[in-house]
């Protein structure tokens, strides 16, 4: 694996998308896996800069997504779809039609899930997997003790997970109790994976994931065996490797 030292959020955000737009510029109808929460909503600001200085194409480019809240519409706020949206893909020239999330209000679950792993199969895997990680070690909304082997599947959340989510919602009990996401094995499958990491909070995790045994009780572990995983982390959540302070690490 790869480590690269950002010094902030801002730095690192730099980074993850200067890795991205390499991955757009060497192959334009690249299928790129996304996610949404806090940690890439910098990456995403510094991509449509790019795009908006004429450095970044998106036409050919296609995305899949992690995860989607289950009863949640594409227009509700609170849903990824609204997110990436919001975040990206109003913002830049890519084909709405090229762009996927799980559908969080599709009647039949099951069915959804399927589709979803036979979508990404037909789009030829994912050529970059973005991931950020929970405090708790998860990965999508892989938490701890799930199977690794697992593709896209329906999920309980956790009350840590709604807990932590509920910042983004008016009231906690808003909050989906349940949710679609690509498993382990789906993410694992791809080409490439870009891990991103910012702040204190996710110091351990980060140390746990890189530098501890590969155990479904700290889901992102299973990375380490990935064989191209790039890791952009800013000094705090990389605070508990002692790593020392060089930029880039090869491990
Ligand atoms: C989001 C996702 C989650 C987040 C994780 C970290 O699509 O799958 O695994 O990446 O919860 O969230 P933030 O970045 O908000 O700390």
């Amino acid at each position: 694996m790869r480590i690269y030292r950002a010094k902030n959020y801002q730095e690192l955000s730099r980074k993850a998308a200067n890795i991205i737009s390499a991955q757009i510029i060497i192959k334009p109808n690249c299928v790129l896996g996304l996610a949404t929460g806090s940690s890439p909503i910098g990456t995403y600001r510094q991509l449509t800069e790019w795009y908006e200085k004429g450095d970044l194409d998106f036409r050919e480019v296609k995305t899949v997504n992690l995860d989607e809240y289950v009863g949640l519409s594409g227009t509700d706020h609170q849903s990824y779809r609204y997110f990436m949206n919001d975040n990206l893909f109003n913002h830049v020239n890519i084909d709405r039609q090229n762009t996927n999330v799980p559908n969080g209000k599709a009647a039949d679950l099951q069915a959804e899930c399927k589709r979803y792993n036979e979508l990404i199969r037909s789009l030829g895997g994912i050529d970059m997997q973005l991931l950020g990680i929970g405090r708790n070690g998860h990965i999508g909304f892989n938490e701890p003790e799930e199977a690794f082997e697992k593709e896209t599947h329906i999920v309980n959340l956790t009350d840590s997970t709604i807990e932590a989510n509920a910042r983004l919602f008016d009231n906690i009990a808003d909050v989906p109790g349940q949710a679609i996401t690509m498993g382990i094995k789906s993410i694992m499958q791809a080409k490439r994976i870009l891990l991103i990491a910012s702040g204190k909070d996710k110091a351990d995790a980060i140390q746990k994931t890189l530098f501890g045994p590969v155990s479904p009780k700290v889901p992102a572990s299973i990375l380490q065996i990935h064989q191209n995983l790039t890791v952009v982390a800013d000094d705090d959540a990389l605070s508990e490797c002692g790593l020392g302070s060089e930029g880039m690490i090869v491990c």
